[in-house]
């Protein structure tokens, strides 16, 4: 009797460049499970029908632009880190009370991804700046305040974006504090992790701020969330300005093996941070499963 496969998938619009399909591969052929791993190019005016009937086929499904908002808000259930950053980047169903269905309970993976990502249980960070004010910037602000990042200072280019992150955030990231690009160079005072989490730097031409490093602690250490390109033009300066540097690829990786146990109904694996590393590494080797797998 032939056994069917455990089936996941990205939700998203588009989907085709996505690395998810490669990060899932390593991580079944290391766990030795029959899995399967598909990309669904679902626009949002079929988002509603898809997840309406899409519990039968899939087992779980990891969740991207435009949709990590949307299907927040459609979530019978939500894990801490969903509820506080208002979106969700993986699903799985569980049956309703009456038993006639299934609803969605959504994470955020993204929140734990970034952790992993810096390690922060060597060298928690003591005072973060966090550019940008985006779904990705809410993520590393929740994370932070989690692990104890005593002042959080969030630097964006609308006021309104910073404003909402304040109000949705502020009660629950004590150290939570917003500045104005202006003052770029004060919010970098003294700050041992600069976060780069806008969508500058993913496009030629679009750039994020420049930083003044010598404000930053001398060990401190830069992350930028972008990953396409993975050597980016803020890693760069931060390299050539003795900084230590973690790139976007990381916190994919970490947000993967977050994704996998929340889909297995697990805790993250005791060696979640040496699986997200080895991910990550293969990736920025341009590795392919099928090529590299042990
Ligand atoms: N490595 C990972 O695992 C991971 C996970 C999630 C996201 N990401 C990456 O993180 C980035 C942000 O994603 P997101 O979901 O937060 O996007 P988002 O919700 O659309 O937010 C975009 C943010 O970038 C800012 N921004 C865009 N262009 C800018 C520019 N030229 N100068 C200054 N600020 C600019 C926006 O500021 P305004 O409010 O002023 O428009 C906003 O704060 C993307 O590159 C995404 O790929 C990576």
């Amino acid at each position: 009797m032939s056994v069917r496969p455990v089936r996941y998938g990205l939700v998203g619009h588009p989907v085709s460049h996505s690395l998810s399909p490669r990060l899932f591969e390593w991580l079944h052929a290391d766990d030795q499970a029959g899995c399967t791993y598909e990309l669904l190019d679902v626009g949002p005016s079929r988002l509603d029908g898809f997840l309406a009937t899409a519990g039968r086929d899939f087992h779980g499904l990891n969740v991207t632009v435009p949709h990590k908002v949307a299907v927040a808000a459609m979530c019978a259930e939500r894990t801490p880190a969903a509820a506080l950053t208002g979106a969700v980047n993986a699903v799985r169903f569980r049956p309703t009370e009456d038993g006639a269905g299934l609803a969605l309970h959504g994470d955020n993976t993204d929140v734990g991804g970034f952790a992993l990502a810096l390690g922060l249980a060597h060298r928690p960070p003591r005072v973060a700046v966090v550019l940008g004010a985006g779904g990705a910037a809410r993520a590393v602000v929740v994370a932070l305040a989690g692990l104890g990042t005593q002042e959080i200072r969030v630097v964006n280019r609308s006021p309104a974006r910073a404003d909402a992150l304040y109000r949705a955030l502020a009660p629950h990231a004590p150290g939570l504090v917003l500045a104005s690009p202006e003052d770029l160079d004060a919010a970098c005072a003294g700050a041992d992790l600069v976060v780069q989490a806008t969508s500058a730097g993913m496009t030629p031409g679009s750039r994020p701020p420049r930083l003044p490093w010598d404000r930053l602690a001398t060990d401190a250490m830069a992350m930028d969330l972008v990953y396409r390109p993975r050597w980016t033009e803020f890693l760069a300066a931060a390299d050539a300005a003795g900084k230590e540097t973690i790139d976007g690829l990381e916190m994919l990786a970490g947000q993967a093996v977050g994704a996998l146990a929340f889909f297995r109904d697990g805790p993250l694996p005791a060696d979640a941070a040496v699986r997200a590393r080895a991910l990550a590494a293969r990736l920025r080797a341009g590795a392919h499963p099928r090529s590299d797998s042990p």
